[in-house]
């Protein structure tokens, strides 16, 4: 059976997970090796795959022949350059959001890309979970009618160290985590945000401010149809991993996420009235897998990818819109 010969850039806690799924549950992809930076960390994981080949060094990693497509899952500020890299060593390229963390780094990764002629796939998995991708098929069935208002709230549950925010490596609160719901904003409405006006707070860590980052954030959204919506994101949720999103059209609702009878639900680390997630990589366990299924299935039959980097850098667009609209107030086109 032909295999997809792949590498696995950056295995921190994201990209071990897909380097795991690759090596033990997609039979389509041969995990050829691993890159990481970090001194021993490339070596510790290939030993525990038990795959011979690891890198310190990107670029000695790409010039492997076995290797046919690469997965970046570095922090988000190197996911452009590596995007690059990649590109002009001719291998097709399933990045981790988001694209990169400014306008001008994705669009050399996109040329990068278009000139290289290779395809590229960005990480937005919440397409493949089995309810939002139930819930979309119910919407393209026109079963909820005409989509007239998206709600989404994504809550991580850790509380990021500050050493996170110190190292600058990793995008802010809405180009990190709030970066999903605006693509699944775009993804379940057929239609693109084209205003956003934010309003975000520091107010329960007033340590981030001095980062430029916030610790929680209502976005409001405008579609180019006449929809409407808003996304609210809050990076220390410490009572779960709490994610859901709301369809409401002319002929019904979709909710994904925990819904019933109980008219009031407390909820606090100590515990709960409602079982919840406690992690992304549990709630969104299918959906990592079915995400690297996917693309090696598309690479390897020659068709392309699923969530291209147009999706990612439109994405990008609202993030930096929101941004804007927090730091200058008002309303924010999306460019
Ligand atoms: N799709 C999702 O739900 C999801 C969830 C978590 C993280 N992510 C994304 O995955 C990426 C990685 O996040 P993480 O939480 O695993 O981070 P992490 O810090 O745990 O891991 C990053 C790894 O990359 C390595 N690294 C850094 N620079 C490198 C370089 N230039 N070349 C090779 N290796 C390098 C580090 O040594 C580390 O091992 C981020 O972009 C993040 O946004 C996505």
């Amino acid at each position: 059976m032909a295999k997809l010969g792949i590498g696995v850039v950056g295995v921190g806690e994201m990209g071990k997970r897909h380097a795991e799924n690759l090596r033990r549950l997609v039979p389509e992809a041969r995990l050829v090796a691993i890159a990481d930076v970090a001194p021993g960390r490339a070596q510790q994981m290939a030993a525990e795959l038990e795959i011979e080949k690891y890198f310190s060094n990107i670029e000695e990693m790409l010039a492997c022949k076995e290797i046919d497509a690469v997965l970046i899952a570095v922090p988000d500020k190197f996911h452009a350059r590596v995007v690059e890299a990649a590109a002009a060593a001719g291998k097709d390229i399933l990045c981790e959001k988001p694209l990169a963390t400014n306008r001008a780094d994705a669009q050399k990764a996109l040329n990068a890309v278009a000139n290289a002629g290779v395809r590229l796939q960005v990480g937005f998995m919440r397409r493949y979970d089995p309810a939002y991708a139930a819930a979309m098929k119910r919407i393209d069935a026109g079963e909820i009618g005409d989509p007239v208002l998206f709600k989404s709230l994504g809550r991580d549950r850790d509380v990021p160290p500050l050493s996170a925010y110190q190292s600058n490596i990793n995008g802010m609160l809405f180009y990190t985590n709030t970066i999903h719901d605006f693509d699944l904003a775009r993804w379940l409405m057929h239609d693109e945000v084209v205003e956003v006006q934010t309003y975000a707070t520091v107010a329960i860590r007033p340590e981030l401010a001095q980062y430029g980052d916030e610790g929680a954030g209502v976005v409001n959204l405008k579609f180019a149809h006449g929809a409407i919506g808003s996304v609210d994101s809050y990076a220390q949720a410490i009572y779960a991993y709490d994610v859901r999103t709301e369809i409401v059209g002319s002929k019904g609702s979709i909710f994904i996420g925990i819904i019933d009878k109980t008219p009031v639900a407390f909820l606090s680390a100590a515990g709960g009235s409602s079982v919840l997630e406690d992690h992304f990589l549990s709630r969104f366990a299918d959906a990592y897998l079915a995400e690297v299924r996917d693309f090696v299935h598309n690479m390897l039959h020659d068709r392309p990818p699923r969530v291209t980097g147009e999706d990612g850098m439109r994405a990008l667009e609202i993030a930096i819109a929101a941004e804007e609209s927090h730091v200058q107030g008002g309303v924010r086109a999306v460019a």
